[in-house]
């Protein structure tokens, strides 16, 4: 029998400032295929947290006078409420500071060292002594240290390495014989042409310069520097090394890593070098999607160019958001985050498309058949069209998620509302009430509410509060997948009380 399971995660951002709307989009698009893989019944593991040591996170707590830990105790505390906020189901929130991983990592630290594959040498940077940093020589700018500005002077660090070098050959035939491992294919280009094939150098893997780490068991003045820490989130959020793996042995591979660009090339080469060094098999993929930028630039907290993703959820409500970071961008592309752009989204898709449909079809019902839904034998010509439209649309879905490509797949389930709007143009009801031909009338609105019905648990995953409320005004039962045959739609139920789900915005009132 298949093996259901689906393992998937972020990346663990950092909290060394609140998130913005760009962690939201990595997370909100994790959240959807989470809940869209678990609507098809697969047993799902979702996975996101955060990073936490390192030295820019010590200096921003010391530059207020807390312990780092209460610095980002606060930040994550306001993490999670942005992801109630827009409705985030993960299951588990890994923290780099949370005991089990602090302690999974230094076994991993220790077993890789036993191994040979780590091992103590010789660290030789630019270091800048007021900021206690190593630089290399791309890193300054004018020649001077890129933090403060001032001189930095040619020194030597004791550290361990990680012995990537050894396992080069391999990882360059499982990319090559694995062409599914990198997404999109450009990635994978750029990963074996820059940086593989030119040849990996061993890897630099602790710090004595500063204490905001964890520590080396068996060499406490050292500690583990960020890529080995953050990248084992992926495995010691399971239990691996720990008594209870129970989860690490039915969810590990991980299915699904969702990274951004940027950081697609540790994702690739040291991640599944550690597996290998570890003897684990490697994740089945990793995308690495595009960035949004606002006004062409990058969403910097020095600039200053952002909202609290929680004022726009705050006027537009938490699926207007959600809907708008799935559905703007091609996945794997950059793309804009503008208010403008997402009121136009909002007024289009949302207030015109669906919500208008909804709340036409259920007043027209309330008008002619008392709220009660009904049915005919008698059809219209229209009515194939429709229902053929309607019952093809979940291969679509399927076919679209399987590539990830989720605003296709997002359209695909717009196409059902955006095809019934046209059978109302086409079978004019209002015409057939005023000629009293109410069978006819009957098979028309059956037909309309049944298409908005399966659209709306096609949209679960993605915009759920929406779907939610579309089902609840409906008064169905049937809102799960197994009940997306045309017709599944139960007959004599009065629809609840209902009002627009979506209203209108004019841009002079955002
Ligand atoms: N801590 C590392 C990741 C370790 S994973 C083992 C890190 N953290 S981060 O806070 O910088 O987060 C980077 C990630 O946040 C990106 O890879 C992406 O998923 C998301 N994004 C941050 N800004 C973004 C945009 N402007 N646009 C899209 N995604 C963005 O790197």
């Amino acid at each position: 029998m298949e093996n259901k399971k689906y393992y998937i995660t972020t990346p663990i951002y950092y909290p060394s400032a609140n998130f913005h709307i760009g962690h939201c989009y990595t997370t909100v698009i994790a959240d959807s295929i989470a809940r869209y893989k678990k609507q098809n019944g697969y047993d799902v593991y979702f996975l996101t947290g955060s990073d936490e040591h390192g030295l820019k996170i010590q200096r921003k707590a010391e530059a207020l006078g807390i312990t780092p830990k209460e610095y980002v105790d606060k930040i994550i505390e306001d993490a999670k409420d942005l992801w109630s906020s827009l409705g985030i189901e993960y299951d588990r929130f890994i923290r780099t500071t949370d005991p089990d991983h602090v302690e999974v990592v230094q076994k991993i630290f220790k077993k890789l060292y036993d191994k040979g594959d780590i091992y103590k040498g010789e660290y030789k940077g630019l270091y800048c002594t007021p900021c206690e940093s190593f630089w290399t020589e791309s890193q300054l700018v004018d020649g001077k240290c890129p933090d403060c500005g001032r001189d930095v002077e040619e020194a030597r660090e004791e550290a361990y390495f990680f012995r990537l070098s050894k396992y080069q050959d391999r990882l360059v035939e499982y990319i090559e014989t694995h062409p599914e491992f990198i997404q999109p294919v450009s990635r994978k280009n750029e990963m074996i042409n820059n940086f593989i094939k030119p040849g990996l150098e061993d890897l630099c893997v602790s710090r004595t310069t500063f204490n905001w780490g964890i520590p080396v068991s068996f060499d406490p003045k050292h500690v583990i520097y960020v890529w080995i820490d953050a990248l084992s989130n992926y495995i010691s959020a399971l239990g691996y090394l720990t008594e209870d793996d129970s989860k690490f042995k039915k969810y590990w591979p991980a299915d699904l890593h969702i990274v951004g660009k940027e950081i697609v090339r540790f994702h690739t080469i040291i991640w599944p070098i550690l597996l290998m060094a570890l003897d684990l098999p490697l994740p089945k993929q990793v995308f690495g999607h595009g960035w949004l930028v606002i006004n062409g630039g990058k969403i910097s907290k020095s600039l200053g160019n952002y909202k609290d993703p929680r004022e726009y959820i705050a006027t537009y409500s938490k699926d207007a958001i959600r809907y708008y970071l799935l559905r703007e961008v091609p996945f794997g592309s950059d793309g804009t985050f503008s208010e403008d752009l997402l009121v136009s989204r909002y007024n289009t898709d949302l207030a015109n498309t669906v919500g208008n449909l909804v709340n036409r079809t259920l007043s027209m019902l309330t008008k002619y058949f008392d709220g009660v839904i009904v049915k005919s034998d008698v059809k219209t010509e229209f009515d194939d069209s429709l229902i053929s439209l309607v019952e093809s649309t979940k291969v679509k879905v399927d076919e679209y998620m399987d590539k990830l490509e989720i605003p296709e797949a997002l359209d695909s389930i717009f196409e059902i509302f955006r095809r019934s709007n046209k059978y109302i143009d086409e079978t004019t009801p209002w015409i057939l009430a005023k000629e009293e031909n109410k069978d006819k009338l009957k098979t028309v609105l059956y037909n309309l509410i049944e298409s908005i019905r399966i659209g709306a648990i096609l949209l679960l995953p993605f915009i759920p509060d929406t779907a939610n409320e579309i089902l609840r005004q409906i008064n169905t039962k049937n809102i799960t997948l197994d009940t997306i045959t045309f017709g599944s739609l139960e007959t004599d139920i009065h629809i609840n009380d209902f009002k627009p789900i979506f209203m209108r915005v004019e841009k002079d009132e955002k």
